[in-house]
């Protein structure tokens, strides 16, 4: 899909819809609106949809009145679903080029990206493996409004939601055909595309480097794991930081020995959304140009139950040194991190992201409209928080408190990968902590956000995505 900006009067813009927002209580006279909010067609509230064709004095083919809501509670994320639904309401009656008028209100460049974002994400469906013809999607999107200089916002929303569009895709594809080989050439075809460095550690790198949690992990399977690095260097920079973003590879979780049952296990080829989000967010970042230093770190394994899979009650040393006793294979996402965190920071990463979908607890704990945030430093959380709230992707805080790390308490190793029953996405947090170490650092927990159930009006059902916006958004605002 094309984007582009116009500063045009809305009579004047030829598109197969021009989609309008109509506001709840706001008198709209544009269009014949009056009549039809007179008649209770249409009344403004969010996300209701009225098309009208062959309107009187107006180029477009369709004008499609589109319910925005309170006018004082539309902000960027409501501005974001409505272009989405519109966008997937007009390609279901196989419209394909459509423009969208900014009201004088709302209009700021937060906007105009929102729009773009909201049309590109509504645009994308998981349909790669279908067969039919008769896949609809749209040509061209234009963002209409009054004031110049949107062009760049546009631009800007499009590199986002085009590289959160990359992740879904990714995450989409399923375990026979995503192994951790393949993810490594999607990473090195990503990279030399948007001139990044990749490079990749194989198995005996890895045993050199000592990161027998992560090789404990992998070695149930055939496939052979992979450390995928990808480096973003700015040309100038203006901060002596250097951010690294870890994220959870896992192509398929099994659960290993500590096998899952089988009703939607389907479902765990999403396992390794974390690490699609952090390729997607250094897609992002290598064309928008931040000015801090961004490394990926993405440890790819597929955990199986081969009849080389490792044991409940194994012990293994990870990279930093620490021993651990695995009393449960399933818990594996926090031991491919422990030596993927740990390698961050031996290559001189200042500051920690890690994604991952990490634990059902945090889904118990959140359902799926909050990513679970964890942290070991006040000022990384109030950052991340900051550039949750600016893109728009709901987080909410959990603690990190000393004593949760009796939970991990184990009679014959450092620490237990598995702390009980209660607090689960806690004590996977506070198990990430301990190869965080000094480092602030800041852990999200995706198992509950990185995947949509149903479909809504303004996304297709599967990977969302999250949080490539909120990575983006951090590196870009990064400030020391
Ligand atoms: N990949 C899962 C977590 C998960 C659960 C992701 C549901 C998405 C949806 C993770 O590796 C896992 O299996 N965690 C266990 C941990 C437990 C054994 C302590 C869990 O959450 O059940
Ligand atoms: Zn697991
Ligand atoms: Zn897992």
């Amino acid at each position: 899909m094309q984007t582009s900006f116009e500063r045009k009067p809305l009579e004047q813009v030829e598109a197969g819809a021009l989609i309008v927002p109509v506001f709840e209580g706001l008198k709209e006279e544009r269009f014949g609106a009056g009549d039809l909010l007179a008649a209770g067609e249409i009344t403004g509230k969010p996300l209701e949809f009225l098309l009208l064709h062959h309107v009187a004095g107006v180029a477009a083919t369709r004008v499609l009145l589109a319910g925005a809501g309170k006018p004082e509670k539309f902000d960027p994320s409501e501005m974001r679903k409505l272009a989405g639904a519109a966008v997937r309401h007009l390609k279901a009656k196989s419209v394909k080029t459509i423009a969208m008028a900014l009201d004088p209100q709302h209009a700021g460049a937060d906007f105009a990206s929102a729009a773009a974002e909201g049309a590109i994400l509504g645009d994308y469906e998981p349909d790669r493996y279908k067969t039919d013809d008769d896949k609809k999607s749209v040509d061209r999107f234009t963002v209409i409004a009054e004031g110049a200089g949107l062009e760049d916002a546009v631009t800007r929303g499009r590199i986002v939601a085009e590289a959160q569009n990359f992740t879904r895709a990714l995450v989409n594809e399923p375990a026979n055909l995503l192994t951790p080989s393949k993810v490594v050439e999607a990473a090195r075809s990503m990279a030399a595309e948007y001139q990044l460095e990749c490079e990749v550690l194989e198995t005996a790198q890895m045993v050199a480097l000592g990161m027998g949690a992560l090789l404990g992990v992998a070695q149930g399977s055939a496939e052979p794991p992979a450390l995928i690095v990808v480096r973003y260097k700015p040309r100038k920079p203006k901060s002596a930081a250097h951010l690294g973003l870890v994220g959870k590879g896992v192509t398929f979780d099994t659960g290993g020995i500590s096998i899952k049952p089988a009703d939607g296990m389907e479902k765990m080829k999403y396992d390794m959304a974390g690490g699609a989000a952090m390729l997607g967010a250094m897609r992002a970042i290598a064309q928008l140009k931040p000015t801090v230093a961004v490394t990926a770190f993405i440890p790819c394994v597929e955990n199986m139950p081969g009849s080389r899979a490792q044991r409940p009650g194994d012990i293994v040393t990870a990279m930093s040194g620490k021993t651990i006793e695995v009393i449960n294979t399933d818990a594996e996402g926090r031991l491919i991190l422990a030596d993927a965190m740990a390698y961050a920071r031996k290559q001189g990463c200042t500051h920690l992201v890690d994604v991952a979908t990490l634990t059902g607890a945090v889904v118990v704990a959140l359902g799926h409209l909050n990513v679970g945030l964890f942290s070991n430093d006040d000022a990384m959380r109030d950052r991340v928080l900051r550039a949750a709230k600016s893109a728009g992707e709901r987080m909410w805080p959990l603690p990190l408190d000393e004593d949760y790390k009796d939970y991990l308490k184990s009679a014959f190793a450092d620490l237990a990968n598995v702390g009980g029953r209660w607090g689960g996405a806690i004590t996977a947090a506070i198990f990430l902590k301990e190869f965080a170490e000094e480092t602030p650092w800041v852990h999200l927990d995706i198992a509950g956000t990185a995947w949509l159930d149903e479909s809504k009006p303004y996304l297709a059902k599967g990977p969302t995505g999250l949080p490539v916006r909120t990575l983006v958004d951090l590196a870009m605002d990064w400030a020391d």
